[in-house]
């Protein structure tokens, strides 16, 4: 069932392919108009011209916090965005002994600040308008795993949660929600040219239904947390894994 999300804005960063293009068709097609950031800048124009519904792309790096500025400032409507969708990030795969502390701060300023500068922003234009706003974060089923071959991404995702659950209690009482959506393995434009790719199998057996997650999976979800169906959740981190992690 679609949402209605007539006459809402949204911003959705990361989304000139994966998951983030996935999330823009989605809410566009429930009625939101959605701005695609994205570091890729030709990317971001080709999946706003591909979904259409008057989605807009805009090159930004969420880890500058000037472009994320502009990013938020355009999708505003009568002063503030409505939704905030946090889906840019670098997903490495990396031994340990490889990580050094360039990694690591990168993963950090994209992942991680870069949810703090959108969050920021909009949180600040939403209360100043008295939006009641949606901030939906992309987190990752790794932080609960603890998989292998990304600690520094496996950081960042527990960073994203507890800033979820933290955020959410310090602007509940504007009316604005804060929530996470935490995928399992996704088949996603990046993991396909990973060797991400190759651990289907391995975690097919450990979840409860059988197949491949598909960005659809999560979009599904993320119309539901955008929706007014999902106004009395707040500050929690739903998972999308097809049941791998349970609880
Ligand atoms: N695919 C999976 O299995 C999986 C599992 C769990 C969580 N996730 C999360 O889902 C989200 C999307 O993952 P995906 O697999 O679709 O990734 P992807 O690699 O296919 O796409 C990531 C997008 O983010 C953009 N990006 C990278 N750095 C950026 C920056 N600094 N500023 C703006 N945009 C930037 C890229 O250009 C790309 O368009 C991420 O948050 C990821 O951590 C993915």
């Amino acid at each position: 069932m679609a949402a209605n999300l007539d006459g809402r804005t949204a911003v959705v960063t990361g989304a000139a392919q994966g998951i983030g293009k996935a999330i823009a068709k989605r809410l566009a097609e429930d009625g939101a108009t959605v701005t695609i950031g994205d570091i890729n800048a030709e990317g971001a124009a080709a999946a706003a011209a591909d979904i259409g519904h008057g989605a807009k792309g805009m090159a930004c790096d969420v880890s500058d916090p000037a472009q994320v500025d502009a990013l938020i400032e355009s999708a505003a409507r009568e002063g503030a965005p409505d939704i905030i969708v946090n889906n840019a990030a670098v997903v490495p795969f990396i031994a340990w002994d490889d990580v050094d502390l360039e990694h690591w701060q990168k993963l950090m300023d994209v992942n991680l600040t870069g949810v703090f500068l959108t969050s920021r922003k909009a949180t600040d234009m939403m209360r100043a308008v008295d939006r009641k706003g949606r901030i939906i974060n992309i987190a990752s089923n790794t932080f609960f795993a603890g998989t292998p071959n990304m600690a520094a991404y496996v950081a960042t995702k527990g960073g994203v949660i507890g800033f979820t659950r933290a955020l959410a209690t310090e602007i509940g009482q504007y009316g604005i929600t804060v929530n996470a959506v935490s995928p399992g393995l996704i088949e996603s434009d990046g993991v396909k040219a990973s060797p991400h790719n190759e651990a289907f199998e391995f975690v097919g057996m450990l979840q409860a239904l059988p197949g491949k997650g598909q960005p659809e999976h999560i979009a599904n979800v993320v119309s539901f947390l955008a929706s007014d169906d999902a106004g009395w959740m707040t500050g929690q981190t739903v998972n999308v894994d097809a049941g791998m992690i349970r609880w």
